[in-house]
């Protein structure tokens, strides 16, 4: 007999005023913290990535590159990633923007991306969407293409799938 789905969405912890005031965060490490949400929440990013021709899986640090290369490595693809500003050993390709709590940038090697290949993007979770459209902003000027996006939670209240598409990005998630 198989075992029984995990409910993946109350295995996502909620933590109220962080990490600011008012904000109620999503809290997606308790959900990777579960041995059948971890692979529930993987095998649901490959259901949705069912039919569309990857290239390369690009995972958005921190929380991105857990569930990006565990799709990559699902979908016999590479992992590229996406890193916060100042980690990486050569010379990069960046783009600063603006966080629902902040700033920040995303830096990426465009010497790992092949020109017209098609890199699918993963994160954790979408909000505003300005980290994704970072990121897909990134890997197009390196020549690849990113038509898709997708992510373990949406909030859609903050618009983020409405702002991938403007910039003709389809976003899908595992759970809103
Ligand atoms: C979170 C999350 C997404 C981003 C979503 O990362 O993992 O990357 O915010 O927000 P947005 O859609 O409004 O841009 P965070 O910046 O907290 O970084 P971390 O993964 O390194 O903790
Ligand atoms: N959880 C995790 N990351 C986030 C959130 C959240 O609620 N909002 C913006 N980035």
């Amino acid at each position: 007999a198989t075992p029984p789905l995990p409910d993946l969405k109350a295995l996502v912890r909620t933590v109220p005023d962080f990490p600011a005031s008012g904000i109620l965060f999503r809290d997606v490490t308790t959900l990777m913290a579960d041995g059948a949400g971890l692979a529930g929440a993987i095998d649901a990013l490959a259901d949705l990535a069912a039919g569309l021709h990857v290239d390369a899986v690009a995972g958005i640090e921190a929380r991105g590159f857990i569930f990006g290369a565990a799709l990559a490595q699902k979908l016999g693809t590479g992992f590229v990633p996406l890193r916060k500003a100042g980690k990486l050993p050569v010379p990069t390709m960046g783009e600063d923007y603006a966080l629902e709590y902040g700033e920040a940038r995303l830096e990426l090697d465009p010497a790992i991306i092949r020109t017209g290949h098609s890199v699918l993007l993963v994160d954790d979770l979408l909000a505003t969407g300005g980290t994704a459209l970072a990121g897909a902003q990134l890997l197009r000027r390196a020549g690849a293409q990113c038509t898709h996006a997708m992510f373990v939670i949406d909030l859609p209240d903050l618009g983020g799938m409405a702002a991938l598409h403007e910039q003709g990005i389809e976003g899908r998630a595992v759970m809103a």
